[in-house]
């Protein structure tokens, strides 16, 4: 796919390689030729019997595990079941961001790095200039203390309860990568307020769907972030969407903004305590910077909300995916720890590469790795930023960041890694990737090509890689291999996480014989497992647990909407979604966004989405579009290029860039069963070229023939 053949020139020197490609095993160098003094589990030995004990006896597995959070009163029950219904540590009382911060700071560690951020811009900017840089200009880096986030979260914990946020509320929140959005975020769960964050690539209708679904009442922004050189206009966004709700009837009371990009001239900004509409704007800096730094962490119950997390589904709206405290709390602390074998006070600093947008970010940027007193770093902006002189669009940013923060554990995703193996091997070469001790991946599966470039050309081989497979609904991971513990196979996700009864089995709930593919169920609740869709009980019973059971108990299981198989050695592989959503570039969506945004334009009649494979991305998103014909002649307009840049462009408004299709396809009409299902499979077949329909598709496509040919098996 690239310059690089993605066979490594000399494998590891314990790499066991055999002469099927899916069987090579990789065993991990011991711990201290990476730097670690210790393994938190370290031979599969081990692991194999803490997952049977942690399975076999979950109460007692993690009533030991919830020792380590602080507790504001002790849990009288570890779990409470009525499926599809858990409660974790019923009766206790904690709060999140006094687990992230608070502690630290008062076993002595405030002046201790807990947050180290990298801003996009190079040049003027710069704060604190780092050496080792190859650029003429620095970046900005800031780095945040334990004391400091106590003193900022508690300031803007201050901000929100004057703007009168209260527990139980739920804040909005939709701003770049910048440390405030960890204050923003921590700040509202220092209150116990839930956080519901929306990723910076959403736009307004997005916006507008999801504060409307939490029926939230407070919004935290920016002015703008900065993204490749440009500036993101965040606050834009949000305006559009508070008129959408003005028109809906629902009222946003405050928009809180911080100043980032300050890229609109002075006239065009507001002061503090103007009203637009119904809603009154406040500048973060007048509001939070001004605020008391005293602010007590909440004392919150154990199943109170800690945040709402909007992810794709196959049908209808977003779902608003509901985690509670210290359920969710036990589950990052512990995951984090053991898949990337986190420690403090050992010269690590970890760097996960997602957007706090995404749940990746919610765990394993913040909660997760805060809670481990491992600082994190957070980076603004994009890989391919400043580009390589001469190639435009490749960068090297990311291995100049590793090499000089000193990255220990670095966690990207496979779309990220195919991307920089088409940029070139030279680039990540160019830089000292010496302070990396474990890889991540996440997102979707991981083809063996780009697992073994990963391993070679960034873990130089000797990092072992954790490939961790998990979804928004499950907290956190839930598959993946332990450093050191589970030797690995590029492309597998290996192994249950200690507390996970994970299955393969069909509809009927028997397990699958090895290497039959099935479906990936999870058969015991564990803390970290989502508690409810927001506001719609019918979608969480039904997508989660309405299709799988215990086939003797008639007990639910969790199913996950994935197929995946076991093979031999019990190891995962999971092979992708089974319902109608896709992973473009690791990011979820669900087909009917992309369907509802193409038909809201007038031209169209019917659209039908479906994903196609590629090579960059995962999958790309092929349209097919049937057109109003009275509409195009009224406008005299035709199926033409310029028409598809029109309705690519419809759906990057209404949805966000990331859902932009990749192809549409005009067509007469869309084929469906009699029963008027349209036939997605024919589609995917079409949009993969396996069905030639007609000698000349340039414009319409005709799928009245094969439609009739393919009615039958697909009903
Ligand atoms: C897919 C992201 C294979 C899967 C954390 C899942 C993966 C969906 C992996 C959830 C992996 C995630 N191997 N597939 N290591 N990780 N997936 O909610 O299809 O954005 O259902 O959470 O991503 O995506 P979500």
């Amino acid at each position: 796919m690239s310059q690089q053949s993605g066979t490594p020139e000399s494998p590891s020197p314990d790499a066991i390689s055999s002469i099927l490609v899916e069987n090579r095993v990789f065993r991990p160098a011991p711990a201290a030729s990476l730097g670690f003094t210790k393994w938190h589990i370290g031979s599969i030995e081990e692991y194999k019997a803490l997952h049977a004990y942690s399975v076999d006896d979950p109460e007692n597995f993690w009533r030991e595990e919830a020792q380590n959070l602080a507790w504001f009163r002790p849990f009288d029950t570890v779990l409470e079941w009525h499926a599809p219904d858990a409660k974790w540590f019923v009766g206790g009382q904690t709060n999140a961001c006094y687990n992230c911060v608070d502690r630290h700071v008062q076993a002595g560690h405030g002046d201790q790095t807990a947050l180290i951020w990298e801003g996009e811009p190079l040049g003027p900017r710069t704060s604190h200039p780092v050496e080792g840089s190859r650029y003429a200009a620095e970046p900005e880096v800031k780095s945040l203390t334990y004391r400091d986030l106590q003193i900022a979260t508690s300031k803007a914990a201050n901000a929100l309860k004057a703007l009168g946020v209260k527990k139980g509320d739920v804040v909005t929140i939709y701003m770049p990568m910048v440390p405030e959005l960890a204050v923003a975020i921590l700040a509202c769960t220092r209150i116990g307020a839930a956080h519901s964050v929306i990723f910076g690539g959403f736009a307004a209708h997005a916006i507008s769907e999801r504060v409307m679904d939490a029926h939230s009442r407070v919004i935290i922004t920016a002015d703008g972030g900065y993204r490749r050189g440009d500036v993101v206009p965040l606050l834009k966004n949000v305006e559009e969407a508070l008129d959408q709700l003005t028109n809906q009837g629902h009222i946003v009371n405050h928009v809180l903004t911080l100043r980032r990009t300050a890229h609109e001239p002075p006239s065009k900004r507001f002061r503090t305590g103007e009203k637009r509409g119904a809603t009154v704007l406040h500048w973060w800096h007048d509001a939070v910077d001004t605020a008391s730094d005293a602010c007590p962490c909440e004392p919150m119950d154990s199943e109170d909300m800690l945040f709402l997390l909007y992810t794709s589904g196959s049908t209808g709206k977003p779902k608003g995916i509901q985690h509670t405290t210290a359920g969710f709390l036990v589950h990052a602390q512990m995951t984090a720890r053991l898949a990337f074998n986190l420690m403090p006070d050992a010269g690590q600093v970890f760097w996960c590469s997602a957007d706090i947008g995404w749940v990746t970010g919610h765990t394993y940027v913040l909660y997760g790795i805060l809670m481990n007193r491992v600082p994190t770093l957070m980076y603004e902006g994009a890989p391919n930023f400043p580009a390589i002189e001469g190639r435009p669009g490749a960068g090297d940013r990311f291995w100049d960041i590793i090499a000089r923060h000193r990255v220990t554990q670095f966690y990207t995703a496979p779309t990220a890694i195919r991307t920089f193996m088409k940029w070139g091997d030279d680039l990540p070469a160019r830089h000292d990737l010496s302070s990396l001790r474990v890889l991540g991946t996440v997102g979707e599966p991981i083809n063996p090509e780009a697992w073994i470039w990963y391993h070679t050309h960034i873990g130089r081989t000797r990092c072992p890689i954790v490939d961790t497979y998990w979804q928004t609904e499950t907290g956190g991971h839930v598959c993946t291999p332990l450093p050191r513990a589970i030797p690995t196979k590029p492309g597998s996700c290996t192994l249950p996480m200690l507390g996970i009864d994970a299955a393969v089995v069909n509809e009927r709930g028997e397990e699958m014989p090895p290497n039959k593919g099935g479906l990936f169920c999870i058969r015991k609740p564990w803390p970290g497992m989502l508690r409810g869709v927001y506001g719609n009980r019918e979608r969480f019973v039904s997508n989660y647990w309405g299709r799988l059971k215990d086939p003797k108990t008639g007990m639910p299981w969790y199913f996950s909407a994935d197929g995946s198989r076991r093979d031999q050695d019990g190891y995962f592989w999971v092979m992708g979604r089974v319902d109608d959503v896709i992973k473009v570039s690791g990011h979820l969506l669900g087909t009917m966004e992309v369907e509802s945004a193409l038909v809201s334009h007038p031209a169209v009649a019917e659209a039908a989405v479906v994903g196609v494979p590629h090579e960059i991305k995962g999958n790309a998103i092929c349209a097919f579009v049937s057109l109003k014909t009275h509409w195009l002649k009224a406008h005299k307009r035709e199926p033409d290029a310029a028409l598809r840049a029109e309705l690519t462009a419809h759906v990057a408004h209404e949805v966000g860039a990331l859902a932009k299709p990749d192809q549409i396809r005009f067509a007469d009409g869309l084929p469906k069963t009699r029963s008027g299902k349209i036939m997605r499979r024919l589609l995917r077949d079409v949009a993969n070229g396996v069905e030639k329909i007609t000698q000349d598709t340039t414009t319409l496509e005709d799928f009245s023939v094969v439609a009739k040919l393919r009615e039958s098996d697909e009903e």
